[in-house]
């Protein structure tokens, strides 16, 4: 009886480490890489929330492959650790960082107002810059903080760049989420606080949708534009959840899932791999055009999101040609 038992436990172990195994050997092999070689001298890029996680990561690549980056971060003493990083570790002296806080269209305003003159090109523009569980707050733009961080300052920064990004072909990357299948636009509450987990998948969903009618405003211009769900990474994005879930949750995100520079790839991807412009529009995984999800495959929905975000961010009568 005993045996039989000892027996028991000893088959559910091992079959429950195999399964554990197989989960690791699966999202290693599955996790896509960037092999591109493409240099990027002579090129400019910004890559929004630069200072930690992917975003530094990707700056860090774009660094290395000799472009001018910008890091546009809200908190200078974090941007300029993450500045001396990047240049210790590329020898690219040509990195700035600049400062924007997206919980403030004014701040977006200004650094964009920086950007347009100062700079005489713009090749990348990462949208990277992201939140979740920042609570039932109010920006002073009387915007919910999760909505106008992740989705709505992008949307206006984005805008605010397009006709420096038109004198050359260039690239627009929005990070989203794979929670975005789950989100559900309501116009009605588009700028005020739902709840938290509703907050950040619609906030990822509006992204996509922002995406795919950008890409169609812009057909017949210089600029592309792709989103993407980055994996499942080890970042700061977990901040703000409590102590104990949080060490849970990094704990198997460390075991099982994705590194920053891992995380990095599909945007590496999408911003550098040749080839890609026929795919304006469209999502990636795993530096892979995926299929749009259903909650975002919806063109008129996309449009008039574009419409609403160009009321709420007060940036009507632009020029896409
Ligand atoms: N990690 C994942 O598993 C995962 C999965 C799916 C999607 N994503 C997406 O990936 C993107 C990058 O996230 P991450 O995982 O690298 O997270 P992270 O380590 O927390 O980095 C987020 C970055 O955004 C910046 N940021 C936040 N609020 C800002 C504001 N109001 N103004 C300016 N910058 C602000 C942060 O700056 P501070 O350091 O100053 O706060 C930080 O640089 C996000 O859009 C996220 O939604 C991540
Ligand atoms: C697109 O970029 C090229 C440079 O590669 C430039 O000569 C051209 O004027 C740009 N086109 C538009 C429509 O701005
Ligand atoms: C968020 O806060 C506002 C103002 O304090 C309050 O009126 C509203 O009911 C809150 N919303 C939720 C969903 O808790
Ligand atoms: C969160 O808000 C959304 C949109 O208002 C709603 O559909 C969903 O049921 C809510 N979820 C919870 C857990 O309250
Ligand atoms: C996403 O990309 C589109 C281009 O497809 C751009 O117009 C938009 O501002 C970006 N939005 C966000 C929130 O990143």
């Amino acid at each position: 009886m005993i045996a039989e038992i000892l027996l028991g436990t000893a088959l559910a172990t091992s079959v429950a480490a195999l399964s554990l195994v197989s989960l690791k050997l699966y999202i290693k092999l599955s996790t896509g890489m960037c092999h591109s070689q493409v240099c990027l001298v002579g090129k400019t890029a910004i890559v929004t929330g630069a200072n930690t996680g992917i975003g530094y990561e990707t700056a860090l690549d774009f660094a290395k492959r000799g472009a001018r980056v910008i890091l546009a971060c809200r908190d200078e003493t974090k941007a300029k650790e993450a500045y001396n990083k990047i240049i210790a570790e590329t020898s690219n002296s040509n990195i700035v960082y600049k400062l924007v806080d997206l919980t403030s269209f004014d701040s977006v305003r200004k650094f964009a107002h920086d950007i347009n003159a100062n700079e005489d090109r713009l090749d990348i523009l990462v949208n990277n810059a992201g939140a979740g569980r920042l609570g039932n707050k109010t920006t002073v733009d009387g915007i919910s903080i999760t909505m106008q961080t992740n989705y709505f300052s992008h949307f206006l920064l984005t805008i605010l760049l397009l006709d420096l990004m038109k004198k050359y072909p260039s690239r627009i990357v929005n990070v989203s989420a794979i929670g975005a299948k789950l989100g559900r636009i309501d116009f009605a509450k588009l700028t005020s606080f739902t709840n938290e987990s509703n907050q950040y998948i619609t906030s990822k969903l509006c992204q996509i949708l922002f995406t795919i009618e950008l890409a169609n405003r812009l057909k017949n211009t210089n600029i592309t534009a792709y989103s993407l769900h980055p994996g499942v990474i080890k970042t700061e994005i977990f901040r703000n959840m409590s102590p104990a879930i949080r060490w849970i949750i990094l704990f198997l995100i460390d075991t099982f899932f994705k590194t920053a520079t891992e995380g990095a790839q599909t945007q590496i991807y999408c911003a550098i791999e040749n080839g890609l412009e026929k795919y304006s529009g469209q999502h990636f995984h795993d530096c892979k055009m995926v299929k749009r999800y259903k909650s975002a495959d919806d063109p008129a929905l996309a449009k008039k999101l574009w419409e609403e975000s160009e009321r709420i961010c007060k940036v009507n009568g632009v020029s896409y040609n």
